[in-house]
Order: structure tokens, then C-alpha cells, then sequence
């Protein structure tokens, strides 16, 4: 009964495919080949081949390279899986089937185009093929690193850092962030590319510039971070925190300021002191939010205590 309905169900499809797709009738739905963009060097890649048949019978996969075949899965054949090994990988059998391929060990000659073909059995002996083009990446063996630099700066003191990341091929993209902010282009300075001798590539970007009070943060610190990346397929960071020597002293300044001092630098001066002092105390920070007359009320109340 059920190999009834299904005959019928092939004919009535079959008929259908006659009249309705005329000559582009294949019989088989090569619904996705999926072959990673990007693969990580000495590691494994599965690449995957979905296909409807349609009711018909599977005669073969084949994965080619570059176009060359590597492998091959015949369900009607004693030796069902058949691997021609080639240059940069090795495939592993176990994990390879009629719908995927894995790759191990993969080198940068592994980089290309994979190509998924399958074919129907008799009667209609359809082929249907699609493509993948992967690339393979060194990744660096550390994260980015950064040179130079000081812990401690004050208003006006230039800061003269680079980050570099090591060999890696492609070379990685490096970027700085002030205070979690992208620092401006003017800021950083792209050196050029080292080359290593096994072909690799080392990236390094300096950031530059002189300290002015937007470079600290309401806490009274300047952190600055850089990321490397590499295509999709890799980022990593590092960061360096650096403090306000003057801290202390912009506390102080507030109070000695006149009232009609610059707006900008006392509510900067306000934001290292309320640090400052929220962090010597245990005073909840909240509550030094209210404004400078609270604050300076407070202040007075601690020191008749
Ligand atoms: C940053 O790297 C460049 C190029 O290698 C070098 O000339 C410069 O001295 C470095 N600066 C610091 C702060 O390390
Ligand atoms: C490193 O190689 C790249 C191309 O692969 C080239 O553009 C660059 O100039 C080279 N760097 C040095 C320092 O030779």
C-alpha cells in the first residue's frame, strides 16, 4: 500500500515536472553547499552537501578542490567511500558521509573551492553541482600586545603607545579605543607590515596624543584598548588603564575655583573629585549626584564631625 501511494506520488510528480518545468526537470534539489568562509590552520573544517532527490536513488557524491576530485560516496558500490588524498588536508572518514565532508590538519593549501556534485541513479542520471570557497587563516599565537605608555598622566602629557599583533596571516586588523570609545584616525599612526620568515604577517598601529580632560573619564582614568581581528574568524583585545595624577589636586580646585570659572573644567574637576572623594569614603556615590551645594554641605558636615 505504501509503495503504492509512493509510485504514484513519483509518477504524478514525474508528469508534473513534464509539464510544469520542461526542460529545467532535474530531479534533484541541491538545496545549500555550505563550506565555511573562513578555517583556522592545523584545525578542522566540515563542509556540508543538502540535496533533495525526490524519490529517486542516490548514484554518487563527489567533492572536488580546485577541481579535482577528493572524494567520493557511492551508496550502490562494495567500497561506498572512496578518499584521493590531496595536497593540505586529510579527510576524516568516520566523520564523512553522503552529506558531508570533514577536513583535518588544514594548511593554507587548503585554501580554495570546494565542490559538491551529486547524481541520480538510472533512469535519469541527473547531476546537480554547487560551490564553497574557503579560506584558511594563521591565527597569531598571543593576543594583540601594547608598548609604551605610563601609568599615571596629567593634562597635557603626550601618550605615545603602539599594540601589535604578532604573525598571523591575513595580517590582523588592528583598532584603538579611548575609554571604550573608537579613537579618532588622527590619533593612530598604521606602521607598515613586518613580514616573518614563514610568511606571516605583523600588524602594528601606534595611537598618539597629547592629554586634555576628555581623555579621563568621569572616575578619573584613561583606558585605552586595542583589538585585533582577523576577518570573521578572530578578535581579541587588550587594554591599559592609566590614572589622572592631578586627581587630588582638580578636588581641591573646585573648592578655591571662582563661581564663574569654565563650565567645562569644573564639572570635569567635579566628576574627579566626586571619584575621588565617593572612593576615600563610604559614602554611596548616589548621593553626591545631587549637585555642588549638597556636596559641599556634606563636606562641611564631615569636617565638624
Ligand atoms: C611604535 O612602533 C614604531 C614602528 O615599529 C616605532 O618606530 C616606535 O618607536 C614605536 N613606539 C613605541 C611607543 O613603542
Ligand atoms: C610584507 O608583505 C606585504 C605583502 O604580502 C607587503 O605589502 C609589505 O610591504 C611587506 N612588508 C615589508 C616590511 O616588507
Amino acid at each position: 500500500m505504501g509503495s503504492l501511494i509512493m509510485a504514484s506520488t513519483s509518477v504524478i510528480s514525474g508528469f508534473l515536472c513534464l509539464i510544469l518545468l520542461a526542460s529545467n526537470c532535474h530531479g534533484i534539489l541541491l538545496q545549500n553547499v555550505g563550506v565555511p568562509s573562513y578555517a583556522v590552520q592545523g584545525k578542522e573544517a566540515v563542509l556540508t552537501c543538502d540535496y533533495d532527490l525526490e524519490g529517486q536513488a542516490l548514484y554518487s557524491v563527489k567533492w572536488y578542490k580546485n577541481g579535482l576530485e577528493f572524494f567520493r560516496f557511492l551508496p550502490g558500490s562494495a567500497q561506498k567511500m572512496t578518499v584521493y588524498a590531496r595536497p593540505g588536508f586529510f579527510v576524516v572518514q568516520e566523520q564523512s558521509d553522503a552529506f558531508q565532508v570533514t577536513l583535518k590538519d588544514l594548511t593554507m593549501k587548503s585554501t580554495g573551492r570546494y565542490r559538491c556534485e551529486v547524481s541520480t541513479e538510472a533512469p535519469s542520471f541527473a547531476t546537480v553541482s554547487n560551490y564553497g570557497d574557503m579560506v584558511v587563516v594563521v591565527l597569531p599565537d598571543s593576543g594583540p600586545s601594547i608598548q609604551g605608555g605610563q601609568p599615571r598622566y596629567e593634562l597635557g602629557d603626550d601618550v605615545d603607545v603602539n599594540c601589535t599583533s604578532k604573525a598571523s596571516k591575513p595580517a590582523a586588523d588592528i583598532f584603538w579605543f579611548i575609554n571604550g570609545e573608537p579613537a579618532d584616525e588622527a590619533l593612530t599612526q598604521v606602521y607598515q607590515i613586518q613580514n616573518t620568515s614563514r610568511d606571516l604577517h605583523t600588524s602594528t598601529v601606534g595611537l598618539k596624543f597629547k592629554v586634555a580632560p576628555e581623555h579621563f573619564s568621569e572616575r578619573g582614568d584613561m583606558k585605552l584598548k586595542c583589538t585585533a581581528t582577523i576577518a570573521s574568524i578572530y578578535w581579541k583585545s587588550n587594554e591599559k588603564s592609566a590614572e589622572n595624577i592631578k586627581q587630588k589636586r582638580d578636588f581641591q580646585s573646585l573648592y578655591e575655583a571662582p563661581p564663574d570659572s569654565s563650565g567645562l573644567s569644573s564639572t570635569l574637576g567635579f566628576n574627579h573629585a566626586v571619584s575621588k572623594w565617593g572612593s576615600s569614603s563610604s559614602l554611596p556615590v548616589k548621593i553626591l549626584t545631587f549637585g555642588r551645594q549638597t556636596i559641599i554641605v556634606m563636606f562641611i558636615a564631615l569636617l565638624f564631625q
